[in-house]
C-alpha cells in the first residue's frame, strides 16, 4: 500500500499485481482449479472443480502450459443423461486428488447420490498412465456422505478419506475393507457455518441459509504417528493413527475413536490444508484470505495474507521448498459456491520440502 502511494506521487500507475512479499504468480488458468499435485519428476496434475459451466475434471498441466484430460478423455467423460455412461469407470464428481507414498496419483470421486459405483478412490499408475486400482465405497458411505479427500498411513497400506457429512473413512488398501468412524464425534462435526472474506458463507437453502461442512481436511504427520483433521469451519484435532488403524479390526475402537481425539489448534474456516516434511500443517484461511502455519507443537501463525488468496484449496509442497497455492477463486453466492476463471496458482517459499509419506 505504502509503496503504491509513493509511486502514485511520482505520477506512475501503481501496480495492481503487487502481491504480498514472497507470493509469486506462476500459472493463470482459464478453468477454476481446486488442486495441484506434482510428481517426483515434476509432472503437474490439476483437479478442476468449482465451475458454473463445466463438470469437474482432472488434467495434466503440460510443459507448454496447455492441459490435457488425465488419465484420458474416457475417464473424464461421465454424462448423467447418457445411460451408456458407466459411473464405475468414469469420474462422476472428482474432488481431492493426491500423489500417494506409492507414487500413484489418487483421485477421490465423491460420486453422486443413488448412482452405484460412482463414489470411489481411483489410483492411476504414473508410469503407464492407466488406472490400476479402484476402491468402490458404496458399502461404507452413508446416504448423506460427501467423500472428498484422501491421505495415507506411513506404510502406504491404509487410506484415510474425509466425509463432509462429518466422518472419517478408514480403508485397508490391501483387502479393500473399510470402516466409517467419528460419525458421532463432535470433533468431526461442523459446529458453525464457514466464513468467507468477513461474512458467513451463504448456503444452498435460500436467502438466509448458511454453509456448514463437516470433517474435510486431513493430514498425517511425516512419521505417521498422528492423523490431523478438522471440519471445514476449523478447529483442528489430532488422533494417533494406531487408534485409527485399529478401527479396521476392533469394532469397539471404531465406536469410541472420538474419545481419543485431542484438540490441536483453533484453525479458521478452511478451503484446504497440506503438510511439510518437518510436520508443519498449512491451513488456507477463507475468511482472512491467508495461509496459516501450524507447527507440530500446535503454534499457529499467519504465514502470508493477500486478497488474491481467494479460497485456496488443495496445496502442495515441492522439493525446492515451495508451497503451491491454487487460489480457486471460488466466490460463494447464489451460483452455489462456484466461480469461473481466471484462476491463479501461486508459490510461496517455506523452510521444508515435502513429507516423505505424503508426497511421492
Ligand atoms: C509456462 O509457465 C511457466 C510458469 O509460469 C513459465 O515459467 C513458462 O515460461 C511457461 N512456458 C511457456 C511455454 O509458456
Ligand atoms: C449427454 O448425453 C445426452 C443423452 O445421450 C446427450 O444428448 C448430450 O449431448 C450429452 N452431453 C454431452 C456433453 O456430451
Ligand atoms: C445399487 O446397488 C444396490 C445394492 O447393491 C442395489 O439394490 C440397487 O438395485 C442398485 N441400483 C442400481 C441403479 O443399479
Ligand atoms: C506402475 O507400472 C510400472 C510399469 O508396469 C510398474 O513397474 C510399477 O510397479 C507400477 N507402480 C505401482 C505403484 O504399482
Ligand atoms: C489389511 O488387510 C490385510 C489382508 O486381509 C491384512 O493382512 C491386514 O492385517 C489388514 N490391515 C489392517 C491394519 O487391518
Ligand atoms: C472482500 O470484502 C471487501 C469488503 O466488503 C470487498 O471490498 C472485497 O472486494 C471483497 N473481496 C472479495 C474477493 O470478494
Ligand atoms: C479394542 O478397543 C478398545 C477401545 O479402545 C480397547 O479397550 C480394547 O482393548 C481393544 N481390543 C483389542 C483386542 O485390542
Amino acid at each position: 500500500m505504502r509503496v503504491g502511494l509513493f509511486i502514485g506521487l511520482l505520477g506512475l500507475v501503481p501496480s495492481v499485481t503487487a502481491y504480498a512479499a514472497g507470493l509469486e504468480l506462476v500459472y493463470s488458468l482459464d478453468r477454476a482449479t481446486q488442486g495441484i499435485s506434482i510428481s517426483k519428476n515434476g509432472r503437474k496434475f490439476l483437479s478442476q472443480r468449482y465451475s458454473t459451466s463445466f463438470p469437474p475434471q482432472i488434467v495434466e498441466l503440460l510443459s507448454d502450459n496447455t492441459t490435457t484430460l488425465y488419465p484420458d478423455a474416457a475417464w473424464n467423460s461421465y454424462n448423467s443423461s447418457d445411460p451408456t455412461s458407466n459411473p464405475r469407470k468414469t469420474f462422476v464428481s472428482v474432488d481431492g486428488a493426491r500423489i500417494g507414498p506409492d507414487g500413484r496419483y489418487w483421485v477421490v470421486d465423491g460420486g453422486s447420490t443413488g448412482v452405484n459405483g460412482s463414489t470411489k478412490l481411483v489410483g492411476v499408475n504414473l508410469t503407464t498412465n492407466a488406472v490400476d486400482k479402484i476402491y468402490y465405497l458404496d458399502n461404507v458411505k452413508a446416504s448423506d456422505s460427501g467423500v472428498d479427500d484422501v491421505r495415507f498411513s506411513a506404510s502406504g497400506k491404509i487410506g484415510y478419506l474425509s466425509d463432509t457429512a462429518g466422518a472419517l473413512i478408514v480403508l485397508n488398501l490391501t483387502s479393500g475393507h473399510a470402516v466409517r468412524v467419528l460419525a458421532s464425534s463432535d470433533s468431526a462435526t461442523a459446529w458453525f457455518p464457514m466464513m468467507y472474506n468477513g461474512t458467513l458463507v451463504p448456503g444452498y437453502g435460500g436467502a438466509d441459509s448458511t454453509l456448514a461442512v463437516g470433517l474435510d481436511q486431513i493430514e498425517v504427520s511425516p512419521d505417521g504417528t498422528y492423523l490431523y483433521y478438522q471440519p471445514c469451519n476449523g478447529g483442528m484435532y489430532r488422533i494417533k493413527t494406531a487408534y485409527v488403524d485399529a478401527t479396521l479390526t476392533n469394532a469397539t475402537m471404531a465406536e469410541v475413536l472420538g474419545d481419543y481425539a485431542e484438540p490441536f489448534s483453533l484453525t479458521p474456516s478452511t478451503g484446504g490444508t497440506t503438510i511439510d516434511g518437518d510436520g508443519n500443517v498449512y491451513v488456507s484461511d477463507t475468511n482472512l484470505l491467508a495461509i496459516w502455519k501450524v507447527t507440530p507443537e500446535g503454534r499457529a501463525t499467519i504465514l502470508v495474507q493477500d486478497d488474491a488468496l481467494l479460497w485456496t484449496d488443495l496445496m502442495w509442497v515441492s522439493a525446492d521448498k515451495k508451497l503451491w497455492l491454487p487460489a480457486s477463486q471460488m466466490r460463494p453466492g447464489s451460483d452455489g459456491l462456484m466461480a469461473d476463471g481466471p484462476n491463479y496458482i501461486f508459490t510461496y517459499p517455506i523452510d521444508a520440502g515435502p513429507s516423505p509419506i505424503d508426497h511421492a
